[in-house]
């Protein structure tokens, strides 16, 4: 017998009532804060994610999606949503409209990484980028709708980490200090810190070692080493956060996993959980992404969160999410001209915009009932060989089992 393969789900339909919620809430969200959606393909060119996330990145180094297809191109699972709506912008000339341009997203996302709770080979995201705009009001209102969206289910518990981790100018300064931190450590670091200290420093801070953690816990701080324009720019975000009474924490070993951003980076956390495969969603500014994939010096910040991980906590919150849809009318016709009717009047409902489903007439009255018991539905109406000459129907209340005969033409009315 075949399964999904590792790491992947299937949704079913007692599920999809969650995930309707979540796009229904998404959608309402960017609508407040005017942001349309954009579809990008599940496949790009390999060398779009390999440029923008960062070559020494675990997402780029280790899990990438990529083969060639039968034409010979490179090409890889979308493995996050920030480089591909990039793309688009430059491709379709975005950037000819009122900036900042604001873009959403909700669509699946591939990552080989080791399956647990929370985390998947294919999972989806709910993402949205605000592209042209460097002002850290922008920051700010960026990580306020992340906060709404989480506060509409009515999460409690949530955590917002926020870093500023410099940019260009900056970067060299207190990349040093670090390595001359960690020069005295490196015996005591996990291999794979000893390779970052080599190729990506920045990520020493988030390796999740409990001897890593202990070490980075004293590293030197990226925000003592901001250049004035950063420190600027993070303590308006700071000020903004305040005044809008976004209880945020700041943490100095926020780096995030990706390589193209700049300045703010934030994620939020539920409550008391290892963060590594808990993390409700995660964002930040890219300020240089757009230029690096051959665009104008175009600032910009975005967000992400996982589906799977917002399922996960509105359960175990215990979070009510509204019932699934069920048939308002169960139509149960009894002998073979009374199944005739059962269809004709199913379809003339549906006509009517009520929802019908209708019983299979080889079963017996009892047997249909009990369906209609099982898929909720509100009423069933029961047509049997005297109801179809006597141009009647029976009308079953399923909550209370009251009948009554009524006839055929007011029957629309009656359920209406
Ligand atoms: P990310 O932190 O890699 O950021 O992913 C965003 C969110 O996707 C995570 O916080 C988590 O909720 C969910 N997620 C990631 N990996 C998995 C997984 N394997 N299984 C289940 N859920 C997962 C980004 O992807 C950036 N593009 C976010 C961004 C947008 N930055 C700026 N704009």
């Amino acid at each position: 017998m075949y399964k999904a393969p590792r790491g992947t789900a299937d949704i079913l339909p007692e599920e999809q009532p969650h995930w309707r919620l979540i796009e229904q809430k998404a959608a309402e969200t960017c609508q407040l804060y005017g942001y349309e959606r954009i579809d990008t393909p599940v496949f790009e060119d390999t060398g779009l994610f390999a440029r923008s996330i960062g070559e020494e990145t675990d997402i780029v180094a280790k899990e990438m999606y990529t083969f060639e297809d039968r034409g010979g191109n490179q090409v890889t699972l979308r493995p996050e949503g920030t480089a591909p709506v990039c793309r688009a912008y430059l491709e379709h000339g975005l950037a000819s409209r009122t900036k900042p341009v604001k873009l959403y997203y909700l669509s699946p996302i591939f990552r080989y990484e080791r399956p647990q709770s929370g985390r998947y080979r294919q999972h989806h995201q709910f993402g949205y980028e605000a592209i042209g705009d460097g002002d850290a009001a922008l920051d700010a209102e960026v990580i306020d709708m992340a906060w709404r969206f989480f506060a509409s289910f009515k999460l409690t518990g949530l955590s917002l980490q926020l870093n500023s981790i410099g940019c260009r100018q900056d970067r060299p300064g207190y990349i040093k200090a670090l390595k001359a931190y960690y020069a005295d450590h490196l015996a005591r670091l996990c291999p794979d810190c000893n390779k970052r200290y080599q190729r990506n420093p920045l990520r020493l801070l988030d390796c999740k070692k409990p001897i890593c953690t202990r070490i980075a816990a004293a590293a030197p701080q990226n925000t003592d080493y901001l250049c004035p324009e950063c420190g600027e720019h993070f303590s308006r975000l700071t000020g903004y956060l305040t005044q809008l009474k976004l209880p945020f924490v700041l943490n100095h070993r926020l780096v995030r996993g990706l390589d193209y951003y700049t300045r703010t980076v934030f994620e939020i956390q539920p409550e008391g959980e290892e963060a590594a495969q808990s993390t409700l969603g995660g964002g930040g500014r890219y300020d240089h992404l757009i230029e690096q994939l051959g665009g104008q010096p175009t600032p910009a910040v975005g967000f992400a969160t996982g589906l799977e991980r917002i399922v996960l906590n509105i359960n175990k919150q215990g979070i009510a999410v509204p019932p699934p849809f069920r048939p308002a009318v169960f139509i149960a016709g009894v002998g073979g001209e009374a199944v005739a009717e059962a269809i004709k009047l199913a379809a003339n409902l549906r006509g009517n915009g009520t929802g019908v489903i209708h019983g299979s007439g080889g079963r017996s009255l009892k047997a249909q009932l009990r369906q209609a018991n099982s898929l909720g539905a509100r009423h069933a109406v029961i047509i049997g060989e005297h109801e179809v000459a006597s141009g009647t129907v029976i009308l079953r209340n399923m909550a209370t089992s009251e009948q009554e005969t009524v006839a055929l033409k007011d029957l629309a009315a009656r359920l209406g």
